[in-house]
């Protein structure tokens, strides 16, 4: 007979049958907190995470394309997917026999990456040593999770799944807001709190006027809020003559979590940022993000300096995102036209990308060859009708993606 041993994720493993047992009458195996092991397994420590919906609907797509034979559009992903990047130029001016890409980088990043993002995103006014190279967006939200002590994160009405997963990892108490007005109204009572603003949001796309956004991080800094900006969509439709990023560094709770994974389309290079006006922050940032990878690569992180400080770099940023941009706007265009919007999502806003909710559900789309994600994955409050609307990308080729909407309507 093989043996089990139960574990409740703290390592106290419990011999099935074992007299220990009668102490867990509520035990079941249903219970998600508790898990059953082959005798002969390592005990694992449960993570409390699950694998996120986008990641399932992309299985299920692949799955299908190679049962059918036939194309199915990947707009579950967040990834820009209108063209790629041309690096082709790039690459050739790095030389690759250096120490400078072949040895440890240094704990906080490149010091000319760290100057070029200080030149595209605060035009030259912040400390570069408030400036920390991340391995991407999410490396970023996870180590400032880490780093804070605070009695809640509030989390937008929609918002990117992956956050809440990321709080059940650090062990952190959640909920979500339920519009930006009642941030503004609740502010002082959130002190000793942390709030995420992702602005356009992810799933709907939805931008507030930056007057508004300003005032609101405004109101929470001064109450002793912790604000999480965690934006990484806007980059990709402004330049380096973007003010607001200067208008927020000098707030002390705001920490600034950016990625190169949308606005130039290099999700695959892994590499984002953290900036904080307090230096004791981001050092003990720096503390976590190096004793969690030794440093960021060194060649994902020379690529993207090349992208920012040069004038080659500068250019062929400049026609990625005009062209994706181009491609985009069409898109939503088509889908306003044609009724496909979930209009209850904009009643105040309108989307900018990349991503919409449009009033059709995963499964409907999935019939027509369309990869989504149902809204389930992004809030933490189900609400009527959600579960006929879905998130799609609207990053996609034009001519391409209409010729797939247009067998729905
Ligand atoms: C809102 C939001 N923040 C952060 C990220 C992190 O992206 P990355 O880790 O690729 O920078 C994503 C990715 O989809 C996102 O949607």
């Amino acid at each position: 007979m093989q043996q089990y041993l139960i574990s409740s994720g703290q390592n106290d493993f419990i011999k099935c049958g074992s007299p220990v047992m009668n102490r867990f009458p509520f035990l079941s195996i249903k219970n998600a907190t508790f898990v059953i092991y082959p005798r002969n397994m390592i005990p694992v420590k449960l993570s409390n995470t699950s694998q996120s919906d986008i990641v399932a609907m992309g299985t299920r797509l692949i799955k299908a394309m190679k049962d059918s034979g036939y194309e199915y559009l990947m707009l579950n992903r967040g990834v820009n997917s209108v063209v790629n990047i041309d690096l082709n130029s790039i690459i050739q001016s790095i030389d690759f026999n250096t120490s400078d890409i072949q040895v440890y980088p240094s704990g906080n990043g490149k010091a000319e990456l760290r100057k070029a993002i200080n030149e595209e995103y605060f035009n030259n006014q912040a400390l570069p040593e408030h400036i920390l190279i991340t391995a991407g967006g999410i490396s970023g939200l996870d180590i400032c999770l880490q780093n804070i002590r605070v009695d809640k994160v509030w989390l937008p009405p929609l918002f990117w799944g992956t956050y809440s997963q990321l709080m059940n990892l650090r062990e952190l108490a959640t909920e979500s807001y339920p519009e930006y007005d009642w941030l503004l109204k609740n502010a002082a009572r959130l002190s000793g709190n942390a709030v995420i603003i992702c602005d356009p949001g992810n799933p709907a796309g939805e931008k507030l006027p930056d007057e508004q956004l300003l005032e609101l991080i405004k109101k929470l800094d001064k109450q002793g809020v912790v604000v999480i900006f965690d934006s990484p969509y806007r980059r990709l439709f402004y330049d380096r003559s973007d003010i607001l990023y200067q208008q927020l560094m000098q707030l002390e709770m705001v920490v600034i979590i950016e990625s190169f994974s949308k606005s130039v389309g290099l999700s695959g290079q892994r590499i984002g940022f953290m900036y904080n006006q307090n230096k004791k922050f981001i050092d003990g940032a720096s503390l976590r993000l190096m004793y969690a990878t030794n440093g960021i690569n060194a060649f994902a992180q020379t690529i993207i300096t090349k992208l920012l400080a040069t004038p080659e770099g500068q250019k062929v940023v400049t026609d990625f995102k005009k062209i994706t941009i181009q491609h985009i706007a069409a898109n939503i265009e088509f889908l306003k036209q044609n009724r496909l919007l979930a209009n209850e999502l904009y009643k105040s806003t309108q989307p900018l990308g990349i991503f919409v909710v449009v009033n059709r559900s995963p499964e409907e789309l999935f019939q027509h060859r369309i990869g989504s994600v149902g809204l389930d994955y992004f809030t933490l409050k189900s609400f009527k009708g959600m579960e006929n609307l879905s998130r799609i990308l609207v990053s996609y080729p034009h001519e391409k993606f209409v010729s797939f909407f247009r067998t729905i309507l």
